[in-house]
């Protein structure tokens, strides 16, 4: 595509699942004002996060994406921050001993409030309202003026997105990412486990291995990096408007950033051709997520990376596959070999939440556990028998104590999902799971490790 593009060449193409703002001279006038607002992020941090994103390109990292699938106003507090962070590090952890590699840390977090919906409309008890959209957009209380779009709520979302966002590079710099005081979080969540004889191994080695770094005179005290880590963030570039208010020229290159965020994504919905989201994040120069669904197909995937990355460039496009665990089979492996045939750099990241969503006897929308396993499983055998890396993992996933999806070593069985139910979106992961899942993926990873070693001695 060689159509010039500007902040705000997407309104002329085809955008779905935007909010009809009832008073657009206010939107307008909200979109004005954002303008001057200052950027969450940096231009250079984009680059540093694309840098980071090429090695997983090449094999040598493992990209880690997750949080809320919604942040809320109501969730607002240092402590639910706090907690995310905690367990993508601890994740991060236990994935970095397995591979031996480095992981790169984004968070669903800072930013991550628009939502698309599959209808326009909700009903409850024969009463029809607007779909909940966000808390950027509006409420999600089952009544009339809750449900209106107001656009002033953007502020309020940015406002919570700087503080969010402060706070995690507070505590990814000050001292709290300590490699290792994460270390003893994860041998105290083992030792909870009723899994603990399977994982001890792996959590009691890496205390092993910083051992005997510390022995050698390598501790956080000596080294810096030990005492802290990069953590970026990310959500889906939904919401035009505020995305196009956030978008700054960078000074240096006059290349153009979104600033409000490291990376941005677009949904599965969104990212149909002709699209104005794919329109917009074509522009700019953040590293981008497409995330691929049962209905997209390789040639129109091809044609997307195209427009999307049309240099070719390692760390700038990540393909963040959503199938479902029954649906793996059929739909990745052509998108992979297109993809490897026309030898299109790219990160093949696996989202096993989007595809696994079913209705519990219950009523609540829930996501069984092992169906998450089961798709990251098969997710990586589809990319170990095409020859292709598996390099990412995105969840949605909190640091807190919920029950939302079903399973786990400490069983949430379908009746407990009342007991603490409090998504504003899909249900998430909670600690224990989401731990759990980095347990077993490490696992995988370990194995593709031992398959290079063996490939090279064979060589
Ligand atoms: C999401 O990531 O919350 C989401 C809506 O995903 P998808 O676009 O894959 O459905
Ligand atoms: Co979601």
């Amino acid at each position: 595509m060689s159509r010039k593009w500007t902040p705000d060449s997407w309104r002329k193409a085809e955008a779905r699942q935007l909010p009809l703002w009832p008073d657009a001279a206010k939107a307008t006038a909200v979109e004005t004002e954002m303008r001057s607002f200052p950027p969450l992020v940096f231009a250079g941090e984009a680059r540093d996060l694309k840098a980071r994103l090429a090695d997983v390109v090449h094999g040598k990292a493992f990209l880690l994406q997750g949080g809320d699938c919604a942040e809320s106003f109501a969730e607002f507090h240092p402590n639910n921050i706090r907690d995310t962070f905690r367990v993508l590090l601890q994740m991060a952890v236990t994935l970095t001993f397995a591979s031996h590699m480095p992981v790169v840390k984004v968070g669903r977090m800072a930013g991550q409030f628009a939502k698309p919906r599959s209808a326009d409309t909700e009903e409850v008890g024969g009463v029809s309202l607007p779909s909940y959209r966000g808390d950027i957009v509006n409420d999600i209380a089952f009544d009339e003026a809750s449900r209106i779009p107001d656009p002033e709520r953007q502020k309020r979302a940015y406002m919570q997105a700087a503080s969010t966002l402060n706070l995690l590079r507070a505590f990814a710099h000050g001292g709290y990412a300590n490699l290792h005081q994460v270390n003893k979080w994860n041998l105290d969540f083992v030792a909870r486990s009723p899994w603990a004889e399977r994982y001890a191994e792996v959590a009691g080695r890496i205390g092993e291995a910083l051992a005997f770094m510390e022995a050698c005179g390598i501790s956080p005290d000596t080294v810096p990096q030990l005492k802290g880590t990069e953590f970026y963030t990310s959500h889906e570039a939904l919401l035009l408007g505020y995305e196009e208010a956030m978008t700054r020229q960078d000074s240096l290159t006059g290349d153009w950033v979104d600033t409000s965020a490291h990376m941005l994504w677009i949904g599965d919905r969104t990212r149909f051709e002709g699209s104005a989201h794919v329109e917009f994040l074509r522009g700019v120069l953040n590293p981008i997520g497409l995330k691929c669904g049962p209905s997209i197909k390789p040639d129109e995937l091809l044609r997307l990376i195209d427009q999307l990355n049309p240099t070719n460039e390692a760390g700038r496009l990540t393909l963040i596959s959503r199938f479902g665990a029954d649906k793996v089979e059929a739909h990745l492996p052509a998108l992979v070999r297109a993809v490897q045939r026309e030898g299109r750099n790219v990160i093949w990241s696996c989202d096993p939440m989007h595809g696994n969503t079913v209705k519990a006897g219950s009523g609540y929308k829930t996501r069984p556990f092992e169906r998450i396993l089961a798709e990251v499983r098969q997710v990586f055998a589809v990319h170990r028998a095409e020859g292709s890396y598996a390099g990412g993992i995105h969840v949605e996933m909190t640091g807190q104590n919920v029950t939302e999806c079903t399973g786990g070593a400490v069983a949430v069985t379908d009746e407990a999902l009342a007991d603490r139910y409090h998504t504003h979106c899909d249900p998430r992961l909670n600690a224990s799971q989401a731990l759990e899942l980095a347990f077993l993926l490490a696992e995988e990873l370990a194995a593709v490790r031992k398959g290079q070693i063996q490939a090279a001695a064979a060589a």
